[in-house]
């Protein structure tokens, strides 16, 4: 990327802009991420049945309190498959992830790492809004995880960038601290699809002294994608 542009979209992210020490990130281990463990959505589901199969869903009490389904938005042949928690108030109410402050800032991290975000596809653990922005339970997650696999299984993404401990614990099926998962790449599922974590932007809202850490990552996710097979 252009070093001037470079630089621009690092300010954007709030990141001073340095030099990572070489070898660091090439040095991460590869752990193997259990696949899913939720009984799964079947095989033949499309795009479009999925999408309705989300929206009338009503396995858990988030659709007794959701204005709607989030499904996923962006380019259904990306390479990048990006991964959030739930939708928040925003994107319950406009029916896309990633659409309120949070989602601005995630535009920023991927832009930093040049890609627009239409090139990308994101999704969520959960379709709908947990009431209050409570953290989602373990059993919602449970019943909500074979749409992202269904998701995941049709999309054959290059690689996964898992946003936040949510998204970080219940693809990898751990409950590692995120600052543990980070700098590491890990595969997923049967296609051992390469999966890298790093910190949710709505936590860099809050605490924007993280930011040059997920630069970090951002670049190590940058660094897998090169190495994958394409
Ligand atoms: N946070 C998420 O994890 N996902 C969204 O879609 C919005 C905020």
């Amino acid at each position: 990327m252009n070093p001037a542009l470079r630089k621009e979209y690092l300010e954007a992210l709030g990141v001073t802009p340095w030099v990572l020490r070489a070898g660091k990130a090439s040095e991460a281990a590869g752990v193997v991420a259990q696949a899913l463990q939720a009984p799964p959505v079947e095989e033949n589901l499309g795009w479009e049945q999925l999408r309705s199969r989300v929206a009338a869903c009503t396995r858990c009490g988030l659709s007794k309190t959701r204005t709607q389904t989030v499904f996923g938005v962006g380019d259904q042949s990306a390479d990048w498959l990006v991964v959030g928690e739930a939708p928040g108030a925003e994107e319950d109410r406009r029916g896309e992830p990633f659409v309120g402050r949070a989602g601005q800032l995630l535009d920023s991290m991927l832009r930093a790492i040049g890609l627009a975000r239409g090139q990308v596809y994101i999704a969520n653990v959960l379709k709908c809004r947990p009431p209050g922005n409570r953290d989602p339970a373990p059993a919602e997650c449970t019943e909500c995880l074979p749409f992202l696999e269904r998701q995941i299984a049709l999309l054959k993404p290059k690689i996964m960038l898992a946003v936040g401990r949510i998204a970080a614990q219940n693809l990898l099926k751990t409950d590692s601290p995120l600052s543990k998962l980070r700098q590491q790449e890990y595969r997923f599922g049967a296609a051992r699809v390469p999966l890298v974590v790093t910190y949710h932007p709505a936590y860099l809202l809050r605490t924007p002294t993280d930011k040059r850490k997920a630069w970090e990552d951002l670049k190590f996710a940058r660094e897998v994608y090169a190495r994958v097979d394409r």
